[in-house]
């Protein structure tokens, strides 16, 4: 039924298709409409595993992009999600880059983005958090405003953890999206020491304020040498992360060239992503010595692809691509099969 479904789908731009998905996900908030929708979509409950000292019902989430401003959290839970990352979200709302900003390069399953963290803004997610009904694990993945320049970046992370700490299952910081000018540079050096530093000292204060603990992940780029590599993975156990989220989008054109849509500038998402996460999972869980749990993502389509990042070392698994290239379907076998 989804084959018939996504050529509707593609038919339209790829950001209207979104639009027009996200609007009808959002009627499942409206209890008669997600019980229709989970019933149709009759995903198993999955093998339950605990993380970062949460439990999920299953390992398999709903990546960062899908939901930036929590609007249909109720309608991906009743595909079966283990969990839902929503987000990018930044302290203002911004319209983000001049469309179009999305292409799909059909023939290679891949999809290039250059949004740039378009949102409603911190405040608008929180309340949609608010007036859902989902009861499984949320993830809030916070970034920068565009305008606000790198040497205080820090803050607008400060900003988004304060607002969504009390709301959230965990927080991913995503210093890895490609579409904000410089965002990547926050992984690096005294920039990535100091925002790190800030935020679990942050977390700190968050836990005695609310009476609970909040674990924070960081969202890396796929795009990393083997020494930037190291080093992330260093600072990281350092300042005691409680979890890893590998990988973002990449920028590498190597398995694309020649294809419609290729040359387009932004972040490549989906199929040719596949080898190149994995062998980043791979090598940080060498480094991280299972000291922090990684989450993987990156071109997850299939059982076989999915066993291969948990074996890499991921404890748990994210889709987005995959998700608009296979259709819910593909939720439901990763969910019956990956333990
Ligand atoms: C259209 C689109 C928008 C995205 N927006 C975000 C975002 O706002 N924040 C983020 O951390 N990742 C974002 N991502 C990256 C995904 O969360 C994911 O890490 C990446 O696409 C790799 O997984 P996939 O191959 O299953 O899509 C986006 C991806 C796509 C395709």
């Amino acid at each position: 039924m989804y084959s018939f479904i996504r050529k509707g789908i593609f038919s339209l731009d790829p950001e209207d298709a979104h639009n027009l998905v996200i609007k009808a996900l959002g009627l499942a908030a409206y209890p008669p409409f997600h019980f229709l929708l989970k019933q149709l979509l009759n995903c198993p409950q999955g093998t339950p595993k605990t993380v970062m000292g949460i439990e999920f019902k299953n390992p398999i989430g709903l990546a960062a992009g899908a939901d930036k401003n929590a609007e249909a959290i109720d309608g991906f839970g009743a595909m079966g999600f283990g969990f839902i990352e929503v987000g990018t979200v930044t302290p203002l709302a911004q319209e983000g880059n001049a469309k179009p900003r999305q292409f799909r390069l059909v023939e290679a399953e891949g999809i290039i983005n250059r949004n740039g963290f378009n949102n409603y803004g911190i405040d608008q997610l929180i309340e949609n958090v608010k007036k859902s009904h989902y009861d499984g694990v949320l993830g809030i993945n916070i970034g920068k405003n565009k305008l606000t320049p790198l040497e205080q970046g820090k803050d607008d992370y400060l900003i988004c953890l304060n607002k969504a700490y009390n709301y959230a299952g965990y927080i991913t910081v995503n210093i890895s999206s490609p579409n904000t000018p410089d965002l990547r540079q926050l992984q690096y050096g005294d920039y990535f020491d100091d925002l790190l530093r800030s935020i679990k000292s942050r977390q700190k204060e968050l836990a005695s304020q609310y009476g609970k603990y909040v674990p924070i992940a960081v969202k890396i780029a796929p795009d990393l040498t083997e020494s930037e590599l190291i080093q992330i993975a260093d600072t990281l156990m350092r300042h005691k992360m409680d979890g890893v989220i590998a990988t973002n989008t990449t920028i590498s054109r190597d398995n694309v060239t020649n294809l419609q849509n290729a040359e387009q500038q932004g972040g490549l998402s989906g199929k040719p992503l596949q080898h190149k996460s994995t062998a980043i999972i791979a090598r940080l869980h060498q480094e991280l010595k299972g000291q922090i749990p990684i989450i993987g993502s990156g071109g997850i389509d299939g059982v076989q692809n999915a066993q291969e990042k948990i074996q890499a070392g991921a404890e748990l698994l994210q889709v987005y691509s995959g998700l608009i290239y296979h259709g819910p379907k593909l939720v439901k076998e990763l969910v019956q099969a990956i333990k």
